[in-house]
């Protein structure tokens, strides 16, 4: 199987105000050319996107947090469609994140059908699955993931993100064995559901990754890149973590 291009990606959240995005320029400069060997995403909040659109380029995209189930222009209040956010410069856009799952109730079915619409639009959509603590400490973390994959993710088109909600905004991480194991029992359901097609998809471990154990991470089995919330908010830490991904540092020289 070719290597696939590492993928990573910071998500502000709702943090970051209009004065933050010159982050984004001071990145591109931090990375040089190891963007061209590592893809690298910024999803800031969706009011931003076009100002950060212009301060993207040379290796850094753009993705968003979220967007609407609807395919089409639609009688939504408050929503954003896909194909708005694509307008506004993303290529990427995170959907089921933990955070929408748990503080705004999103399922399964309407994760996959936002990941749908996002597919519609031309946008990768980045699929965020992953585990609560007690259902790791009730030993169900294969059915879980195994199950969120098989609800939420429609076609091959997508990037997966094993995001164990635990690990998200702390400074706990799973040992690296487990997220090799995690990342493995991904690509099985995956395999299972798209067959040969399943090569294509990147799986991403998201959940308190810093430039301290980005290596080791990037290091381990089955992980295409990293989903990052806080060290994404400064070029500084995020610069730290694409240049301590193998690829990266290959493409400096
Ligand atoms: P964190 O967030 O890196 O701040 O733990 C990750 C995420 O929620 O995607």
């Amino acid at each position: 199987m070719a290597a696939l291009k590492p993928l990573i990606a910071g998500n502000w959240k709702m943090h970051g105000r209009a004065a933050d995005l010159d982050e984004i320029t001071t990145l591109r400069g931090a990375l040089g050319g190891a963007a061209n060997a590592v893809e690298v995403v910024i999803c800031p909040p969706a009011v931003y996107l076009s100002a950060a659109a212009v301060r993207c380029g040379q290796g850094v995209m753009l993705g968003a947090q979220d967007c609407s189930p609807a395919a089409a222009d639609a009688a939504r209040t408050g929503e954003v469609s896909a194909a708005m956010l694509a307008e506004a410069g993303a290529s990427y856009v995170i959907v089921g994140h933990s955070e929408r799952r748990s503080l705004h109730g999103e399922d399964d079915a309407l994760v996959r059908a936002k990941a749908a619409a996002a597919r519609a639009a031309g946008l990768a959509p980045i699929v965020c699955v992953g585990e609560t603590r007690a259902q790791r400490e009730a030993g169900q973390v294969g059915e879980v993931v195994t199950a969120q994959v098989v609800g939420s993710v429609p076609d091959a088109g997508v990037v997966v993100a094993y995001e164990p909600v635990w690990a998200i905004g702390g400074d706990r991480t799973p040992s690296l064995e487990e997220i090799a194991e995690v990342h493995a029992l991904i690509r099985t359901a995956l395999g299972r559901m798209f067959s040969a097609d399943a090569a294509g998809v990147r799986i991403l471990y998201g959940g308190s990754v810093g430039p301290k154990n980005a290596a080791d991470i990037f290091a381990t089995p089955g992980v295409d890149g990293a989903l990052v919330g806080r060290a994404s908010l400064k070029a500084a830490d995020f610069s730290a973590i694409v240049l301590a991904h193998p690829n990266a540092t290959a493409g400096m020289r």
